[in-house]
């Protein structure tokens, strides 16, 4: 029997890299984590507790609330993956909203918080058999993952299809502009932060995807796995 592996996934917002992180984690019988899912659990956690005032985040209470959150994930059968919870209670679709979105990388730039998921999502990977997607996976989380990928597309391909799939949730409001300006303002603060800041791992392979389909991704990303098994 092939022995399991850590399997790294990083890139921009909108790259597909949980498609192709749940694809894999079916095909090989791993757990599937979507990093992003806990920072945004927490940003929502800072938007129903009164902490994000005049559009910026009060990082001291939040900090000092730290220890009150609890992140966990529940395997749901009938979609095959696992969701994320806040303090026990399902927040998939809360988070998933532009509100979320447009305070989750200030959230995501606080070293507590990252001290506090990162840990967590190193206790999850200590058996191996994991499909970890975010930003700093293949570099702070599990630097040894024996495969990283880094996960790229342009701005307007990945604000297309973030565009269309809130479209298709019956999200009318939003306009694509709105979706366009949120991804280009998280990818510099997401770059630009000073605590594991989104950089490729030296030894990651880039995947372009703007120009392939989700199958041509899955069988290009399946051959590299199996080189690693
Ligand atoms: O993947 P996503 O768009 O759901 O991520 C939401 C935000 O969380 C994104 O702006 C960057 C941040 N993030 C992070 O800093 N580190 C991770 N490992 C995952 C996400």
């Amino acid at each position: 029997m092939s022995s399991k592996i850590i399997i790294a996934i990083d890139g921009f917002s909108s790259t597909g890299k949980s498609t192709v992180a749940k694809q894999l984690a079916q095909y090989l019988g791993y757990v599937y984590v979507d990093t992003g899912a806990m920072y945004r659990a927490i940003a929502l956690y800072a938007l129903q507790n009164g902490y994000v005032k005049k559009g910026e985040v009060d990082n001291e209470l939040l900090i000092k609330d730290l220890k009150n959150i609890q992140i966990t994930f529940q395997y749901n059968a009938a979609l095959g993956f696992s969701e994320v919870y806040l303090n026990n209670v399902n927040v998939v679709s809360k988070i998933r909203g532009m509100e979320v979105s447009s305070y989750v990388s200030k959230v995501a730039a606080i070293s507590q918080v990252r001290q506090k998921l990162v840990a967590l999502q190193q206790q999850m990977g200590e058996s191996k058999g994991i499909v970890m997607d975010g930003r700093d996976i293949g570099t702070v989380v599990f630097p040894n993952a024996e495969l990283k990928l880094f996960m790229t597309a342009s701005a307007n391909t990945r604000a297309q299809r973030r565009f269309d799939e809130l479209v298709a949730k019956g999200n009318t409001a939003v306009t694509f502009d709105e979706v366009y300006n949120n991804v280009v303002e998280r990818d510099q603060i997401d770059t630009t932060r000073k605590d594991s800041p989104l950089i490729m791992a030296n030894d990651a392979i880039e995947i372009d995807n703007s120009n392939l389909s989700r199958e041509q991704q899955f069988d290009q990303i399946l051959a590299l796995v199996k080189t690693k098994l």
